[in-house]
């Protein structure tokens, strides 16, 4: 299956995925996954566990080679060539645990080419804004594990890369450190870089991201904005009219039920206006109205459910 108008990797655009497949063994891990991220923007890629991010995030970063299509990082076909432009914070966490935290800082951006000097200065600084400035001086072994984490992220972007690729970075951390690294987002963006995260964490996708893909047993089922996933599904309502109330149900969607109370339906976001509008004109007024419109979290569960139905149906056709 192929997905979405792809425009060939450019400078405008950070990371270019055409097709990009992988199997480990007998076991295809990603089946096809193509990406195309302009330079600068907020990316989400989302995806159940086993969905097959991680080895896509690698296989972008050059860390392991795709086995089949195409991919171009920063205008490169090579990733290693723009390593030093790069940051990534992998999945598997790890610091040395006798390094302390500053150093520990400075030592990953020096193995990305930045100063010994500029880099502990940096790492300080870098501390003191994410709220940990009092753990500069600490070995990693005497950190906790989501502030050792914090302070592997900042190592990651210490040398100011270009773009900047996280795998899970808000797992583990506090809602405070949440937040901090949502900032720090946010000014790494302001700053020009490009960032691409994964997470299972909806609400940081939606507060953040400017697009997002969700994958699902090795396939893209979705790209586009937080809006046009919320947009796959529809607005539930509860109306109650002031007036006339049995005549209404011809003006209400054809799933409109009336529970005692008050009318119940879905619709879509377009529709919601001009329904409003006729039940006005039509003189049913509005004694009650709600709208609930579904977040980011119900369109991930409804794509990636439909994508577990598509492929069982596949294998039973195979
Ligand atoms: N090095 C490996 N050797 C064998 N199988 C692997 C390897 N890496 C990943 N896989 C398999 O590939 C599939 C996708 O794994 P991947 O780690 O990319 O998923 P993920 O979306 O990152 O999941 P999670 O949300 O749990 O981190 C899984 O079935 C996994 O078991
Ligand atoms: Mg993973």
């Amino acid at each position: 299956m192929r997905h979405g108008p792809i425009h060939l990797g450019s400078e405008e655009v950070a990371v270019w995925a055409d097709q990009i497949t992988k199997s480990f063994g007998a076991a295809q891990a990603v089946r096809g996954v193509s990406l195309s991220i302009p330079k600068g923007m907020i990316y989400g890629v989302l995806g159940p566990n086993g969905a097959g991010k991680t080895t896509t995030l690698r296989m972008i970063l050059g860390i392991i080679d795709p086995d089949s299509g195409s991919r171009q990082l920063l205008g490169h076909s090579r990733p290693r060539d723009v390593a030093n432009r790069c940051g990534y914070l992998p999945e598997e966490r790890g610091l040395y645990p006798t390094m302390k935290a500053r150093e520990a800082i400075a030592f990953m951006g020096a193995l990305r080419g930045l100063g010994w000097a500029e880099g502990r200065t940096r790492a300080g600084e870098m501390m003191e804004a994410a709220g940990l400035g009092h753990a500069v001086d600490k070995k990693i072994r005497h950190l906790s594990k989501g502030m050792a984490q914090l302070v592997q992220l900042l190592g990651s972007i210490v040398h100011k890369p270009d773009l900047i690729v996280l795998d899970e970075p808000f797992s583990g951390l506090d809602p405070v450190n949440q937040e901090h690294l949502e900032a720090l987002v946010r000014s790494e963006a302001a700053r020009g870089a490009t960032i691409l995260f994964s997470t299972h964490v909806m609400s940081h996708a939606e507060r953040l991201c400017e697009r997002v893909a969700i994958i699902a047993g090795g396939l893209r089922r979705f790209e586009g904005t937080v809006a046009e996933a919320r947009g796959i599904l529809p607005i539930e309502a509860q109306y109650r009219p002031s007036a006339r109330a049995a005549d209404v149900a011809a003006l209400l969607p054809e799933d409109a039920r009336f529970d005692g109370q008050c009318w119940r339906f879905s619709l879509a976001d377009e529709e919601a206006e001009p329904l409003l509008l006729a039940l006005i004109q039509g003189g049913f007024g509005v004694s009650g109205l709600s709208l609930q419109r579904p977040g980011l979290h119900d369109a991930f569960v409804r794509i990636v459910q439909d994508a577990k139905q598509t492929d069982a149906q596949e294998a039973a056709a195979c």
